[in-house]
């Protein structure tokens, strides 16, 4: 069972939606509405909006949307039941008891408990004769004891039973230790994972302990060994040192491949970088990313896999909004190297020099082209035009155009038609595109999810504006006659009704933070119909809608009315039975 819905009321009624929003966003209020940075995608103006009176939140950009605890979920990551928990702390409020919710918690807290007793065990054994070959490891890889304090560095042991014995000895179980990634098991009997590493504990933004990276001290594989995913990690959702980085003071934010290069940076006094865990970039990490900068430097490894792993990572970036600089070590292989034979101060000229992605990607395009031979420089020059032409300031088209004309040797007014040329062919594109759009108003109006099927759009239509009336005024649940889920053609739509109808009987909230059983896209949607509605919610409104919704039904009911009158009568035929 979900908490009981009084509970929930008075949790969301405790917990305004422009109080906890405006923990994390800027807020500036234009009329009944609060308006800010969208946190869940970049943006430079302010489409993110939040109504208190509607207890909503709708982001006109991303068209993320729904209520209090939607916004919590969303913005740190949570569960459901999670979020409800952080807003009932928040006010100080007791959650009832109900074991299916808590339970997935009071796991994840466990787990989050067991791996800090695990990072505790190791850091000491550092520090223990059994650490020794860590610690001088650790040392010759130049980490000072600081360091090692701050990313609580530690070692596992050449054992197989060192963790599991100690942990048991705390009180944890068998399957604790496997559910959380920590050992693996053969013929029934569990083992330590970790053994003969240097273990770097990975920290979530929220400061939980969610899993190890161990990298084994001489030459064999694998290099490092990672936490497999388990409840509380997920290494497509975290990057290392986050939780480090977000306090930074320097405004942008570092991205390496490696945990030695992260560790690295932040000894040498650039606290700002993070390193994903060996994978690739995800958007995940993008938007994570965004709620800590604005700009991120991408640094990774100098050779092919770094660069194409570079390649990869702008797009994802960008697309998030982030601004991105690329950076590249020389004389190095990465970045740790980079600092140990360089220096801070060499890095740091390296840092202002780093050129932006435009730079970076007009560099990359004269790379595959030998502009000695007359072919390729034509080619070069009109991949070089497409990449400008997308560039939004004249300013911007002209210097980056200049270089690339001295690359290519023609004149600058020779590429500024090349340029203009390339412009043409995307602006006649979009056209097309937005004339589409334009041509099919009700197609555009047509959820972006599959799931939420618009079939009647004159139906659906009315049916929006009836769930908008009636979350306005809930008395208007009075005038809805007869009408049942049934009715509705959008079975999304049938769903709210019926919940408002059965909490206006018992005298609960409508509103959307409380309502159950919809996906985020759906509760996003419901925020988008909500949002569009702003017109006044009146008797006359709500009989208008009744009536298309109940046409539209009965038009879609005739033929299966008719169908039915035939086959009776074909059935009283047979049988031979006069009408
Ligand atoms: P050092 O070689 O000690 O300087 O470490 P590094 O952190 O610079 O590692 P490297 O550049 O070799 O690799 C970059 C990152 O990829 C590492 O930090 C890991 O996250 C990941 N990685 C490297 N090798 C392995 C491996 O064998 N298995 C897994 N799962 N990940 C790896
Ligand atoms: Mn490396």
């Amino acid at each position: 069972m979900p908490f009981p819905p009084a509970f929930l009321d008075e949790l969301v009624a405790r917990n305004p939606i422009e109080e906890v929003v405006g923990q994390y966003v800027n807020l500036r209020r234009s009329g009944s509405n609060l308006f800010g940075l969208c946190p869940f995608h970049g943006e430079k103006t302010a489409s993110f909006s939040v109504s208190p009176d509607k207890g909503m939140f709708y982001c006109f950009g991303c068209h993320k949307g729904g209520g209090v605890i939607h916004f919590l979920m969303e913005i740190e990551n949570l569960s459901y039941a999670d979020a409800v928990r952080a807003l009932a702390q928040r006010v100080g409020m007791t959650v009832p008891e109900d074991d299916r919710y808590q339970s997935r918690y009071r796991q994840q807290e466990r787990l989050w408990a067991l791996t800090k007793e695990a990072a505790r065990y190791y850091h000491a054994q550092l520090y223990a004769p059994a650490g020794a070959a860590g610690l001088a490891y650790a040392q010759k890889r130049g980490m000072t004891k600081s360091t090692l304090t701050k990313f609580g560095v530690g070692f596992a042991p050449d054992a197989w039973s060192g963790l599991v014995d100690a942990m048991r000895a705390k009180g944890y179980t068998d399957q604790e230790l496997t559910a959380a990634g920590l050992v693996s098991e053969k013929n029934g009997r569990i083992y330590d994972r970790f053994r003969n590493r240097l273990m770097f504990p990975i920290i979530d933004v929220r400061g939980n302990l969610i899993g190890f990276g161990g990298r084994v001290m001489d030459d064999s594989t694998p290099k490092y060994l990672n936490s497999p995913e388990t409840l509380i990690f997920n290494k497509r959702k975290n990057l290392f040192a986050l939780n480090l980085a977000k306090k930074s003071k320097l405004g942008y934010l570092i991205l390496v491949e490696g945990y030695m290069d992260a560790v690295s940076l932040h000894q040498y006094g650039f606290d700002c970088a993070v390193a994903s865990l060996g994978t690739a970039l995800t958007e995940d990490h993008a938007t994570l990313l965004t709620r800590y900068t604005e700009e991120v430097v991408l640094l990774y490894d100098a050779d092919e896999a770094g660069q194409d792993a570079t390649r990869r990572a702008i797009p994802i970036l960008e697309r998030a909004g982030l601004r991105v600089k690329v950076l590249k070590v020389k004389d190095a292989k990465d970045p740790d190297e980079f600092l140990k034979k360089f220096g801070a101060d060499r890095f740091q000229v390296l840092l202002e020099g780093a050129s932006n992605r435009v730079e970076y990607q007009l560099s990359a395009i004269g790379k595959k082209y030998d502009l000695k031979e007359d072919d390729q420089r034509v080619r070069f020059v009109q991949e070089a035009a497409d990449l400008i032409s997308t560039l939004g300031s004249a300013v911007q088209r002209e210097i980056y155009g200049g270089r690339a004309a001295e690359a290519a040797g023609i004149t600058a007014d020779a590429m500024k038609l090349e340029v203009d040329k390339a412009y043409r062919r995307r602006r006649a594109r979009e056209k097309k595109r937005q004339e589409r759009i334009d041509l099919a108003p009700a197609q555009a109006l047509r959820p972006k999810d599959r799931n939420i099927r618009y079939d009647n759009m004159k139906s659906a239509m009315a049916e929006e504006t009836l769930i908008a009336c009636l979350m306005k005024d809930p008395a208007l649940a009075e005038k809805t006659g007869g009408l049942t889920e049934a009715d509705f053609s959008v079975p999304l739509l049938g769903r709210v009704f019926r919940q408002l109808m059965d909490r206006h009987k018992e005298g609960l909230e409508l509103s959307i933070a409380v309502l159950e059983g919809l996906s985020p896209e759906e509760t996003s949607h419901l925020a988008g119909v909500l949002q569009r509605h702003q017109g006044p919610a009146q008797e006359q409104a709500v009989a208008d809608c009744l009536a298309v919704i109940q046409d539209q039904r009965r038009a879609a009911g005739a033929a299966t009315e008719e169908d039915l009158l035939a086959l009776r009568d074909r059935m009283k035929q047979r049988k031979g039975v006069k009408p």
